[in-house]
């Protein structure tokens, strides 16, 4: 039965108080896997409660995992007794970030047979043959076929040198994984920056791993004969943090928002702050504030320390309502301008050349009936709703459920006018495009 639930809000009103981020959503989804490289109980905390995570659980259960919710945010995985390698078609297909299987069942049985990753789809391929080019430097064989990868390393992987073409935020994790039980060194030069590396990289450290260098573009990883069990506490999730900081720069309003770790968060303030908010700093939370007019920018999205890609739609979500016309240049991926369309049912004023978007502010938007096209164009939608005049229906939210946890009561609590809503197959009426 197709998911048909969706989000009602009753927009342009401030938001006020307080909101608590949750575990960041791209570092757990590594780190989940990595569990399966551990001869150990691996105890996590600070999991975010969103739909990928329960389905990689899920995935790992069904491959021999013990698998234990200590309390809502922290989980107990032992991946010992392991009995059944085979990856879960269906589920495997419903995620991206599955594909971080490959590397952790390289890794520990040098072997993996992983059906292709699903998640969001921006309209475009999202390519992973950085990830082969690094298995076939650590000496694996890979093949594609019929939507599977095969890889396997009947020798066991060795350390290598290996250069990304592209700088990848999954072949860094990927490689990173597969290369923590190989003989002898691996050198990844451009590497990806982002902090959910450095994450992966200190959780694996915590459990025995030798890698060093997370964080710059050069990572060596020193092969270790076996990893141990230990605990270990997730990041902040620094999208999440500025989705919702966004949405206090469209609707306005002063909110604080908790959990967070403000360095991360650089790039995105930077031009918050020159949109016109105010934004407090503290050890692990920030004040983000906006009271006078929202300003014109141009951004370009680039890997970290850049300005990140998962959070373009929000902000062009806001900058619609900004005074005059702000540019913005996608950098990472080829097309993420999908929910263009659906701002426009609400008044935006917005054209895409190719990487780029032209966004005319306008003085408000309308609400409408408006759908997600993939996660963070759900969110882009919900803040427009909030920003918006009228009732927004954002439809196909389970996009949006894959990386917010608890959105709607983290933005009621914020003073939103949002509820959830259960629609039945019958009641659903199709929406006319
Ligand atoms: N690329 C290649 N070859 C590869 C891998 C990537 O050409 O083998 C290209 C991609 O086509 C893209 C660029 O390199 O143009 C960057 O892709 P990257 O590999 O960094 O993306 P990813 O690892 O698949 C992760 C996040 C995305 C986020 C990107 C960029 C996860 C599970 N996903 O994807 O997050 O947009 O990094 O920061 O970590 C999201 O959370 O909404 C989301 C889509």
């Amino acid at each position: 039965m197709r998911n048909l639930d969706k989000f009602i809000i009753n927009g342009n009103k401030p938001l006020r108080g307080e909101v608590t981020v949750s575990g960041a959503k791209n570092a757990v989804v590594a780190i989940i896997p990595a569990t399966i490289l551990v001869n150990g109980v691996c105890r996590i905390e600070n999991v975010p409660q969103v739909s990928d995570v329960i389905i990689q659980l899920e995935i790992l259960q069904q491959m021999g995992a013990q698998v234990r919710s200590m309390n809502p945010t922290t989980v107990e995985i032992d991946c010992r007794h392991m009995r059944n390698i085979r990856t879960p078609e269906d589920l495997m297909r419903k995620m991206r970030a599955s594909y971080y299987l490959i590397g952790t069942l390289l890794g520990r049985y040098h072997k993996a047979e992983v059906a292709m990753p699903g998640g969001c789809n921006f309209g475009g391929v999202r390519p992973i043959d950085q990830h082969v080019k690094g298995f076939e430097a650590l000496g694996a064989e890979v093949s594609v076929k019929n939507g599977f990868v095969y890889a396997q390393a009947p020798q066991g992987l060795r350390g290598a040198n290996i250069y990304l073409d592209v700088v990848s935020v999954g072949a860094t994790m990927n490689i990173m994984l597969a290369a923590t039980l190989a003989e002898g060194q691996t050198v990844i030069e451009n590497a990806a920056k982002e902090p959910h590396i450095v994450d992966l990289a200190n959780f694996l450290n915590a459990m025995g791993a030798e890698i060093m260098g997370a964080g710059t573009d050069v990572i060596k990883i020193r092969g270790v004969k076996e990893l141990h069990g230990g605990t270990y506490s997730v990041i902040p999730d620094q999208i999440e943090a500025g989705t919702y900081m966004a949405a206090v720069m469209a609707t306005g309003g002063s909110v604080l928002v908790r959990n967070v770790i403000p360095k991360h968060l650089e790039c995105i303030t930077a031009k918050l702050i020159e949109m016109g908010a105010q934004v407090e700093e503290m050890d692990d939370a920030v004040r983000v504030s906006r009271t006078g007019p929202l300003r014109r920018i141009n951004i370009k999205t680039l890997p970290y320390p850049g300005f990140p890609t998962d959070m373009q739609p929000q902000l062009a979500a806001a900058l619609c309502l900004a005074e005059g016309t702000s540019i913005i240049t996608e950098g990472v991926w080829d097309n993420r301008y999908r929910y263009v369309e659906e701002l426009r049912r609400m008044g935006a004023k917005i054209q895409v050349d190719g990487k780029v978007a032209i966004i005319e502010g306008v003085s408000e938007l309308t609400g409408a009936k408006v759908r997600s096209c993939d996660l963070r164009a759900g969110a882009a939608m919900v803040i427009a709703g909030l920003a918006a005049k009228g009732v927004t229906e954002v439809e196909e939210i389970a996009y949006i459920e894959r990386g917010y946890d608890n959105i709607v009561e983290k933005l009621q609590g914020m003073g939103a006018d949002i509820r959830r809503v259960t629609v039945s197959e019958e009641d659903a009426v199709p929406m006319a495009r």
